[in-house]
């Protein structure tokens, strides 16, 4: 039955409801009046109830996250197929949920938008995150992935800046398109995510008709230690479906939270919602052959090389029981990967790694961890550490002397654990320390190729979504938008320069900016513009 408010039945009676009690296990009396010297008296300070139930209430809220402030969280399982496509999946990752098929893990999803607050509308354009947690047998797997296949820049660096170009002005606090055409306009490698964002794909129609992707490049690793680079794609059994701006406009003039409400209550229907996971991946190395570097999470993979093939089925089958404790305190990040799993050399993701967990500790607090909806559920959990602030359990292993939090110790301390095949993987890598744009950046060309496989009126939206927006921005920005959409593709920076009344003679004479290294083929597209 739907768990709720409204659906609960007849009154009971009064000694059928429970007694409420503050914290300390103590039966409240009265939970209508202060104690006060006289009926209308001052109140007294001694006063325990009370003071517990307004201090607690005064602190209430945690800091909302600083992005993917808005979600929506569900809980589920996965089921493995035992292979890549058709070959034993053990061939390419040791990792144990995806080995054998039928296997099932249970997983924690929270989907999301960007860039408003945790109250702010589902039908906004902003790219919808899609992170998963596997509860498995090795502990904790985080899949931290967003609806759409690439992303604004490169290198974790520029972060920050990205975000908050997107987010409200500082003074007017008003998401501003003057603000986020700016930055992107000397950001090239964006191009690729703003065809895609500001098509119709950047506002899907709910959580369950959204594609999720991990964006970022990350490794397999198999038992002799071999590695392989992968993406990872989940595609929705329920399809892709998406919003105009003149559908958003209507659906958010009557609801901000639409796609949650979708999502719980198709769960609360039996309505369980499904996604298809699909692996792509090539060998772990440089591939010079590419036009397009492996690393780089503004470009895709393209499918007919590198064909995506399934590894396994995800499916949503519970909502939370309470929205605090496993959707505000849920925490997830790319450090989490379990054996089988690794991180590539990927410039986003390293930064990442640091980024989640930082902001965890600070957000939820250095226990989060402890929070049940965080911790390992298939997996053994004995660590050393203990105090700080809201400790909840000690992580004692099994006859663990209790005395011996320090490691190594011979009276009955925890000991390390062996290394389940090879300690060292990958290809060796050598370099100088140095501070340099990957020499690939070729930021044009698949922008190019996804505006080419937009519908008609997918590419009309697109446009028409440009022009209202980036004529808000300075001119010089607009012209710079317009130069850089001519190198994407004739067409689109044709239609956007003349919904802006600008031509591509207007912008001939720009250079290329400072931080980007034409190719030679983008060099002569340059000199031919337009
Ligand atoms: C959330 C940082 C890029 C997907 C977050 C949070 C931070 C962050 C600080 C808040 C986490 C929390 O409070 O629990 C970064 C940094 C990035 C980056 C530094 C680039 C260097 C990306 C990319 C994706 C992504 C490329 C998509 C693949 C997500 C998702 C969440 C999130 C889905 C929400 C997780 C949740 O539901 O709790 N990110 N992010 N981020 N990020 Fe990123």
């Amino acid at each position: 039955m739907m768990t709720d408010i409204a659906s609960v039945g007849p009154e009971p009676s009064e000694q059928d409801r429970p007694v409420l009690t503050t914290r300390q296990g103590h039966p409240v009396y009265d939970n209508q009046n202060q104690r006060t010297v006289g009926a209308r008296g001052p109140a007294t300070l001694e006063n325990y109830h009370f003071l517990e139930k307004i201090s607690h209430f005064d602190r209430e809220r945690i800091p909302e996250r600083v992005v993917h402030a808005r979600g929506a969280v569900a809980f589920g399982h996965f089921e493995a197929t035992g292979q890549w496509g058709d070959e034993p999946i053990e061939r390419f990752t040791r990792a144990k949920l995806f080995s054998t098929a039928g296997k099932k893990t249970d997983v924690a999803i929270r989907f999301s938008t960007v860039i408003g607050g945790r109250d702010s509308s589902e039908a906004a354009r902003d790219p919808r995150g899609f992170a998963v947690k596997f509860y498995t047998e090795d502990g904790n797997w985080d899949l931290v992935g967003n609806n759409l296949a690439v992303f604004f820049i490169r290198d974790a660096i520029k972060f920050p800046d990205v975000i908050h170009s997107l987010k409200p002005d500082p003074i007017t606090f008003r998401q501003e398109p003057a603000r986020i055409f700016d930055f992107m306009s000397q950001t090239p490698e964006s191009m690729h995510m703003l065809v895609n964002l500001f098509s119709p794909r950047g506002i899907p129609a709910n959580y369950r008709t959204m594609q999720g992707f991990g964006v970022n490049t990350y490794k397999w690793v198999n038992a002799e230690g071999e590695t392989h680079l992968v993406k990872y794609h989940f595609q929705p059994r329920a399809g892709v479906k998406s919003l105009t701006d003149a559908d958003a406009a209507n659906v958010q003039a009557t609801d901000l939270g639409h796609a949650s409400k979708d999502l719980y209550e198709s769960i609360e229907r039996g309505e369980y919602p499904q996604w298809d996971l699909y692996v792509q991946m090539m060998s772990d190395e440089e591939h010079p052959e590419l036009d397009f570097d492996p690393l780089d999470d503004t470009k895709v993979w393209p499918e007919n090389v590198f064909e995506p093939k399934l590894v396994g089925t995800l499916t949503l089958t519970s909502n939370v029981s309470d929205h605090h404790n496993q959707n505000e305190q849920i925490a997830f990040g790319t450090g989490v990967l379990v054996d089988g799993l690794d991180f590539s050399d990927d410039k986003m993701l390293v930064g990442r790694t640091f980024s989640y967990s930082d902001t965890q500790r600070y957000r939820v607090g250095p226990n989060y961890l402890q929070l049940p909806v965080n911790s390992p559920k298939g997996a053994r959990v004995a660590t050393n550490q203990r105090g700080g602030q809201m400790a909840y359990g000690v992580d004692l292993g099994e006859g663990q002397n209790p005395h011996v939090n320090y490691e190594p110790s011979i009276t009955g301390g925890l000991r390390e654990g062996q290394y389940p095949t090879h300690d060292e993987q990958g290809p060796v890598i050598t370099g100088r320390l140095t501070r340099k744009r990957i020499p690939l950046t070729n930021d044009y060309k698949q922008a190019g190729e996804r505006y080419q496989l937009l519908e008609q009126w997918e590419k009309d939206d697109l446009v028409g979504n440009f022009v209202t927006l980036i004529s808000q921005a300075a001119r010089p920005v607009q012209e710079r938008m317009v130069w850089h959409f001519l190198l994407v593709d004739d067409e689109l920076g044709q239609r956007v320069g003349e919904g802006l009344g600008i031509t591509a003679d207007d912008v001939r004479h720009l250079e290329p900016l400072n931080t980007q290294r034409l190719s030679e083929e983008e060099l002569a597209r340059l000199s031919n513009l337009g």
